[in-house]
């Protein structure tokens, strides 16, 4: 649904450059949600902006839906605009317009007659659970109904990808969650294609499929969520399962990290490489998660005993990552 081939973008500000992508290329498939992470400053924003050229890549191409929006201008431009939705940080609602009229807003641009506009803003308003809400002004709601005139907002052309560049980074804990329901919610109803920024590794977790991470404005990791937190060495695992760093452990130990998903999650590992083994199995750090509808878990543990060799020889040939440091 979404493909960048090689993107670059370099901002000038007098005689300073600034390089905000640095050839960049990723797939976002049709229907998924898929995150992009990274520091501040990593070129997060620009990507997204990239996407609807709101910034015009310095190089490179980006295709949405088959079509090359980087070789748009003009009227095709805002007509593929039409199929991509967006939201922000700060909701970026008319306080003297109502919730309808924001709303509207955009169908008055494409020019939808006021009957029709107004059956549209009803079924807007049903959609992001906001009815009885229509005449109320932006200050007279809370952040979590803003965001979801934002939504409203968003869906009024009819789009197939929604851009959400933090959209719950000003909202409580509780809020976020809401929201972020609203939008996995869409995704499965409509079959709407996500493509949100986010620094909480929550979001990723609970409604990610796949990830891209940014750093210095270069992709330095991507995939299925559920794959890379399965992954004892991926970025994204190292961001859900903290490790205890600097330990060393006592002669004849051995150090290592367990990682596994789905099926050999549900696995009595510990059990078997104790009973098995007779490996003594001190557990550092690690727990099980829920990532996407599947238990995907890590462990850093020491193993000691006269048979560990052995004991990882078997978790290898079982569905169990292991990395031994
Ligand atoms: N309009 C602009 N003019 C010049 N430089 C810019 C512009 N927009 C962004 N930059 C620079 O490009 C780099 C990437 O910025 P970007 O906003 O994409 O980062 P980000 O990952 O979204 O960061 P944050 O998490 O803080 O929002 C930064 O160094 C930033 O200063
Ligand atoms: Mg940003």
């Amino acid at each position: 649904m979404i493909e960048f081939i090689d993107v670059h973008k370099i901002y000038k500000q007098s005689d300073q450059k600034v390089v905000a992508l640095d050839g960049v290329s990723l797939r976002v498939k049709a229907g998924e949600i898929f995150g992009v992470l990274g520091p501040s400053g990593a070129g997060k924003s620009t990507l997204i902006r990239c996407v609807n050229q709101l910034e015009k890549p310095t190089s490179g191409s980006v295709w949405v839906n088959g079509q090359e929006m980087t070789a748009l201008s003009g009227a095709a431009l805002r007509q593929a605009r039409q199929g991509i939705g967006m939201i922000f940080q700060h909701f970026n609602l008319l306080s003297s317009r109502t919730v309808a009229q924001n709303i509207a807003f955009p169908l008055e641009v494409i020019g939808y007659s006021k009957l029709k506009r107004k059956a549209k803003v009803e079924e807007l308003l049903a959609l992001v659970g906001l009815e009885g809400k229509a005449n109320a002004y932006p200050a007279q709601l809370s952040g979590g109904q803003k965001q979801r005139v934002g939504i409203a907002r968003s869906l009024a052309g009819e789009p197939n990808v929604l851009l959400s560049d933090e959209a719950t980074s000003a909202l409580d804990p509780q809020t976020t969650r809401s929201i972020l329901e609203l939008l996995h919610d869409l995704n499965k109803r409509m079959g709407l294609t996500i493509l949100l920024i986010t620094h909480e590794m929550g979001v990723v977790k609970h409604i990610c499929d796949s990830v891209a991470i940014l750093h210095a404005g270069k992709v330095v990791e991507q995939g299925r969520v559920s794959d890379l937190a399965a992954q004892p060495d991926s970025l994204l695992a190292q961001e859900f399962f903290p490790r205890r760093n600097g330990y060393i452990p006592p002669p004849g130990a051995v150090l290592a990290t367990l990682a596994f998903a789905g099926e050999a999650a549900s696995q009595p590992i510990f059990a078997t490489l104790a009973r098995r083994f007779d490996v003594d199995i001190h557990i550092l750090n690690g727990s099980v998660e829920t990532v996407g509808n599947q238990r995907v878990g890590q462990f850093q543990v020491e193993l000691e005993g006269a048979n560990v060799k052995q004991a990882l020889e078997y978790l290898h040939k079982t569905k169990v990552e292991v990395e031994v440091h």
